[in-house]
């Protein structure tokens, strides 16, 4: 489903990724994992077309989309979650979620009902303005704003960064309904294992711009990642 080739990615003369190469088959969650500026929001930022790679191909489906406009690749299915939980602050819940919505979305209410039914506490706090929420709970409309038009690959940069435990579990129930339907591809980068060993069926451990360890969930071990992430 999303496949990257070579990817030699940085700033300015710098280069943050070296030769980065990487597959998520469709309705996995894969997860990138790595210490604080290993590079992991530099990939994602390149997967959504906000940052150019040096060398390298981006590949979505059966489409080369490395020279594509981040807009093109949105509309082709490519969902993203910046680090940050970015929402609208002076919008409301709802208006957050149909700003999500694309252009063609004909059944805009089925959408967003559908949003509620996998964060009920969105529901609860519709009208309320998102600059007034939790930590957490705007990181749930976040989510949910990207997954609302139905994406195919959804990238998620440390989705449970600073959010208290309570929240960090309903937002694992909901990403694992979604995994479930096997219809979403998750790019997740996470610095810590706790998360990911929730979701992740595959890891790539990515150390000083390289991939230093890759595996299936159930091969690679705990053990192994922690000699990466370890602090
Ligand atoms: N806008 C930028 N300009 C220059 N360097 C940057 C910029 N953003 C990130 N970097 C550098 O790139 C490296 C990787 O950063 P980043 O991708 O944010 O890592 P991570 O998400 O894994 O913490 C770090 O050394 C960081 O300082
Ligand atoms: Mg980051």
């Amino acid at each position: 489903m999303l496949r990257i080739e070579h990817l030699t990615v940085g700033y300015g003369d710098g280069t943050v990724l070296d030769d980065v190469s990487l597959i998520a088959e469709r309705g996995q969650v894969v997860c990138l994992i790595g210490r604080n500026g290993v590079g992991k929001t530099t990939l994602l930022k390149t997967v959504i077309g906000i940052l150019r790679p040096k060398r390298g191909r981006i590949l979505c489906g059966n489409h080369d989309v490395t020279a594509w406009p981040s807009h093109r690749r949105a509309a082709a299915g490519i969902g993203y979650v910046p680090q940050g939980r970015l929402v609208f602050p002076h919008l409301s819940v709802y208006e957050n979620l149909l700003i999500g919505l694309e252009a063609s979305s004909d059944r805009p209410t089925t959408r967003i009902a559908e949003m509620y039914a996998l964060f009920p506490k969105l529901k609860e706090i519709a009208n309320r303005a998102a600059g007034k929420l939790s930590g957490g709970e705007q990181q749930q409309l976040a989510i949910a704003r990207a997954l609302v038009a139905h994406p195919k690959v959804l990238l998620l940069d440390e989705p449970t960064e600073g959010i208290q435990p309570s929240i960090v579990d309903e937002i694992a129930v909901a990403l694992q309904a979604i995994q479930e339907t096997g219809k979403v591809t998750i790019i997740l980068a996470e610095q810590f294992l706790d998360f990911a060993t929730i979701l992740a069926n595959y890891y790539y451990v990515l150390e000083s711009g390289n991939v230093v360890a890759s595996g299936h969930a159930d091969v690679l071990s705990h053990a192994e990642i922690h000699e990466y992430v370890a602090i």
